[in-house]
């Protein structure tokens, strides 16, 4: 398989932001000395994302904080209605509620912050930022979370609009032919076949509903200077156990950032990401010298030793999910990678903003 890393090397470091100097030195512990001086700015997403990392990069080129950029560039995505696996319009949970996780790092300042299960606020990233600036705290979550949000003014909001009203009336309507609640007149979804699958292809098989849209948005970002930082932010799940929890709000699963070595973080099945400790697996895996694309293939595979449960396989052993993994370093290689082929995810750099094919395990059937 010719990934588009070979492709990359083949015409001597186009794209990857591969420009950088010769000093001051950054030492990766266990590899060799990285000699830096200016990094070509990267800013990397998933493929929900192309906004965001023109917002981000704008925000860069401003010479704004690393921070500020991936923020303001999810914002986009958390406030954007049809983005239905984000913030305002995100599919709620199983009674109808649209519960949000979020969290960020700032890598020069090793800041953290998070929220989990947060309900009325249309921007977590926004929240998690509070608790990283104006808490002793790294994550709130539920009622706690929307306190503290409100007393740092923002205003309670419904999150549901009509579409994901409407999905999860479907969605409700379908669970079972033993219960009250009949398909609405009109719908357009018709049987057992409903399979609404997530704008990048992620998703989890469900016995009763096709694949539920499990999205997410996750922003990366290097700047000249090699700052780094990061954020997730999604509504998890759709029709989730009320109160669950994916990897997006964990530090270390759907996010990690040390501002030495790169950023990582995760779309696709939260649970598999937690149990791997995806995002700091993949940092790690960069910090032993592994380029961003092969960190993350590395962890992704941990991802498929680790599912041992027969409901989660299919026909072959693999997994019957997705996961993504996005990932920088501090010289501006950046990646992404999927279990399956066909993801893809969001670049911008060297002024061109693209969605570019993730490198993948496995070919789809
Ligand atoms: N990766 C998003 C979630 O599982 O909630």
């Amino acid at each position: 398989m010719t990934t588009r890393r070979d492709f990359l090397r083949a015409t001597a470091g186009a794209g990857a932001g591969a420009a950088f100097g010769i000093v001051p030195t950054v030492k990766f512990e266990g590899a060799p000395a990285v000699h830096i001086r200016r990094v070509t700015p990267v800013a990397v997403a998933s493929a929900n994302g192309r906004e965001a990392v023109a917002k981000a990069m704008e925000v860069l080129q401003g010479g704004g904080d690393t921070l500020d950029a991936v923020v303001q560039g999810v914002n986009i995505v958390e406030r954007d209605p049809n983005d239905t696996s984000v913030g305002y319009g995100g599919l709620p949970n199983l009674d109808g509620v649209v519960q949000l996780d979020s969290s960020l790092m700032h890598g020069p300042t090793r800041g953290a912050g998070a929220v989990a299960s947060l309900e009325g606020v249309k921007t977590p990233s926004l929240v998690a930022r509070d608790v990283m600036r104006y808490t002793d705290h790294v994550l709130l979550v539920g009622p706690g979370a929307q306190e503290f949000a409100k007393s740092m003014g923002y205003p309670i909001e419904d999150l549901l609009t009509e579409e994901s009203r409407r999905r999860w009336v479907e969605w409700r309507a379908r669970l079972s032919d033993r219960d009250d609640f009949l398909i609405p007149e009109g719908s357009m979804r018709g049987g057992s076949g409903f399979r609404p699958e997530s704008s990048y292809g992620d998703g989890l098989l469900d016995s009763h509903d096709g694949v539920r849209p499990q999205g997410t948005i996750n922003c990366n970002v290097v700047n000249a200077d090699g700052d780094i930082s990061g954020v997730t932010t999604t509504s998890g799940l759709a029709w989730k156990i009320p109160g669950r929890v994916g990897d997006s709000p964990i530090i270390g699963a759907g996010l990690y950032v040390d501002n030495d070595v790169g950023a990582a973080g995760s779309t696709g099945r939260g649970e598999a990401v937690i149990k791997t400790v995806g995002g700091h697996s993949v940092v790690e895996l960069m910090r032993s010298g592994m380029h961003p694309e092969d960190a993350c293939l590395e962890a992704l595979r941990r991802v498929v030793t680790y599912t041992v449960e027969p409901r989660l396989r299919d026909e072959l052993g693999r997994p019957n999910f997705g996961v993504n993994y996005y990932a920088v370093n501090k010289k501006g290689e950046y990646a992404g990678a999927a279990i399956f082929a066909g993801s893809r995810f969001a670049v911008s750099v060297d002024g061109d903003t693209r969605v570019e094919d993730s490198a993948y395990l496995f070919e789809r059937d």
